[in-house]
């Protein structure tokens, strides 16, 4: 018998802008039926921000059911195809639906069993992850078929839908205007910054609750505002980085019969995950590190992509602020 996931791995936590989300989404899900065009909603995030946790928290919450006449599935969520086609796109929802044909025949046949499916599984949601794949390739050709294709199939069959993404996705909704006219604002998931107080509190706050929801493990409070500087700093904020570093950290403390996690454990699992990417910037954990003279950070995002006016914020000097 496969044993339990750990709880380190499992670890949720619902932090105010998580709950916000979830309930735009609920109500992009409740507009379905009840609106003369459903609520449509881009949620767009820096890599590591907790965008697919969120869909599939929301998923979890109206799951598949398995009904005497088929299979229902109120919120159905897929992930773009790297490159999408018409005939790859249709086929990763087809799968998604459980057609046991998905690859079968030709992009109009796809299509229309698609229609079907949609309608005869009574989805409501239809949630697109990685919807920057649409622009990823031919930057400047953003394929435009497969956006009107699926401007179609969601009208046909009445669907909300949400889409996540990096920034770049939202070219997608520029480009192609009748998508755009049925997505209502863009919800921001960034990097909680360190230099704005309410997100300061609320990184606090989501370190104290990952630390609740970890009883078993000894550890300094990763709350205090010096531990949760040197967090904030390793991870930029980020909760990909940051839960990475204490999922690495109670693996370690794992071994040992205390389960302790220190600071060194704490430097020893940032080295061993994070550090191979910004060798240039010091490991927060270690004893001499210094909060007051810490080198200023640049998210990841920032230092791939051409620098935006919109996100000229993400360069942030980290002041040790009460
Ligand atoms: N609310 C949360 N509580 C605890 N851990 C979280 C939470 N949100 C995200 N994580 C963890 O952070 C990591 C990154 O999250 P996720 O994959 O959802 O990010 P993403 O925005 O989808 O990233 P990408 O753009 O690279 O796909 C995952 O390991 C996930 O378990
Ligand atoms: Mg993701």
């Amino acid at each position: 018998m496969r044993e339990p996931m750990e709880r380190s791995e499992r670890v949720l936590v619902k932090y105010p802008l998580f709950k916000a989300t979830i309930a735009r989404i609920q109500a992009c899900f409740d507009s379905h039926d009840a609106t003369a065009e459903p609520d449509c909603c881009p949620i767009v995030g820096e890599s590591g921000s907790g965008k697919t946790t969120i869909i599939s928290f929301f998923a979890s919450l109206h799951p598949r059911v398995d009904h005497k006449w088929g299979l229902e599935v109120p919120v159905l969520v897929a992930k773009v195809p790297a490159r999408p086609t018409v005939k790859s796109f249709a086929e990763t929802l087809l799968y998604q639906l459980g057609d046991p044909l998905w690859s079968r025949g030709n992009t109009v046949s796809k299509s229309i069993r698609l229609r079907e499916l949609l309608k005869r599984c009574r989805v409501r949601l239809l949630a697109l992850d990685e919807f920057q794949h649409f622009v990823d390739v031919r930057q400047a050709n953003i394929p435009n078929d497969v956006a009107d294709w699926l401007k179609e199939q969601v009208e046909e069959a009445r669907l909300a839908i949400v889409v996540l993404g990096l920034q770049r996705c939202l070219e997608v909704l520029r480009q192609n205007e009748q998508l755009r006219r049925r997505f209502g604002a863009t919800l921001r998931v960034g990097a909680f910054r360190w230099d704005a107080k309410d997100d300061r509190t609320t990184y606090r706050a989501f370190l104290r609750a990952v630390q609740e929801q970890l009883p078993e493990y000894g550890m300094p409070s990763l709350s205090d505002l010096e531990m949760a500087f040197r967090m904030h700093y390793a991870s930029y904020g980020l909760i990909g980085y940051t839960m990475k570093i204490i999922r690495g950290a109670a693996r370690i403390a794992r071994c040992h019969p205390r389960r302790q996690i220190t600071l060194e454990t704490l430097s020893q699992s940032f080295a061993e995950h994070v550090w191979s990417e910004r060798l240039d910037d010091p490991n927060p954990f270690t004893e001499n590190f210094d909060c007051d003279k810490a080198p200023p950070l640049t998210l990841p995002s920032a230092r791939t992509c051409v620098p935006r006016v919109a996100v000229g914020h993400r360069s942030v000097g980290l002041e040790l602020h009460a």
